[in-house]
């Protein structure tokens, strides 16, 4: 059995669980009865058109953004108002953004130390010495004493990836991490990620990366207008969407 296989059939309890999740913006309706469970290990990729409520969807789960009605429960922790809670929860959870939110006037390395010094309290040998492991895994170590505006986007995600990884979390969310790249910078992000599934990693990834979705997704979702309208392994998913929306959004990306 593979080491992912094996963390998914641990038998706790699901490492995310949403139940009837309703958001709004003002009067607008952003998520719409939203429930969903992902296991420990398991890899969601989470698709649709814009403005579906795929980012503020992700972003509920350690509330970067905050929802009005239902639960979210992270590690068995249930999100409520309480920062303790919140503190809780943000530190199992590591975040992707598309344009990568490293910080310009800090380097590489500094940027992978800042949050295990500040928010973890880890002494700053130990921090750089972690910060090194995961940027060698990312393949960019020896970038470590270089700004972020020294890189190319490829790198910057990769280090954003690594920052993330810093912290240690349990669950790793992902929003369009390749869809501010050129296309020769893709792979090297894509492939992270990969790697990443296949230690076992607990992940949601919005993307539009079917190649991705194909080759690590245990689970795809379909979303629009705030729904989530389908979801099915990926071999269900692309070969026989039941709902018509998700047929038209499929022929649309796939049709290019
Ligand atoms: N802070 C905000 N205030 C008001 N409306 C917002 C806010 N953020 C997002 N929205 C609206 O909510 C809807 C969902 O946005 P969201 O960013 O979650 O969509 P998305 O599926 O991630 O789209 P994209 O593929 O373009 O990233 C959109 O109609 C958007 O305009
Ligand atoms: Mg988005």
């Amino acid at each position: 059995m593979s080491e992912a296989t094996a963390s998914k059939d641990n038998g706790t309890e699901p490492m995310i669980e949403i139940q009837q999740l309703n958001k709004w913006y003002g009067d607008f309706h952003v998520l719409r009865d939203i429930d969903l469970t992902v296991k420990r290990g398991e890899r969601i990729v989470i698709c649709g058109p814009s403005g579906s409520g795929k980012s503020t969807l992700i972003r509920c789960i350690n509330h970067l953004e905050a929802h009005q009605q239902g639960d979210i429960l992270v590690g068995g922790v249930h999100m409520t108002q309480d920062i303790k809670r919140i503190e809780q929860i943000r530190r199992q959870v590591g975040m992707v953004f598309q344009h990568f939110n490293l910080f310009p006037h800090l380097t590489v390395l500094e940027n992978c130390c800042l949050a295990q010094v500040w928010v973890q309290r880890q002494p700053r040998r130990e921090a750089e010495k972690s910060a090194m492991k995961y940027l060698e895994r990312v393949q960019i170590a020896d970038q470590a004493k270089k700004y972020p505006g020294q890189l190319s986007g490829g790198q910057q995600q990769r280090v954003a990836i690594a920052r993330a990884l810093c912290m240690r979390p349990e669950v790793m969310l992902f929003d369009e991490p390749t869809s501010a790249l050129d296309p020769e910078m893709i792979k090297e992000v894509l492939d992270v990620m990969v790697e990443l599934a296949h230690e076992g990693m607990t992940m949601l990834c919005v993307t539009h990366e079917m190649g991705f979705a194909k080759t690590v997704a245990d689970r795809v979702i379909f979303m629009d207008q705030g729904q989530i309208i389908e979801q099915a392994p990926p071999e269900t998913f692309f070969n026989n969407p039941q709902s018509e929306r998700t047929q038209l959004f499929l022929s649309q990306i796939l049709g290019h």
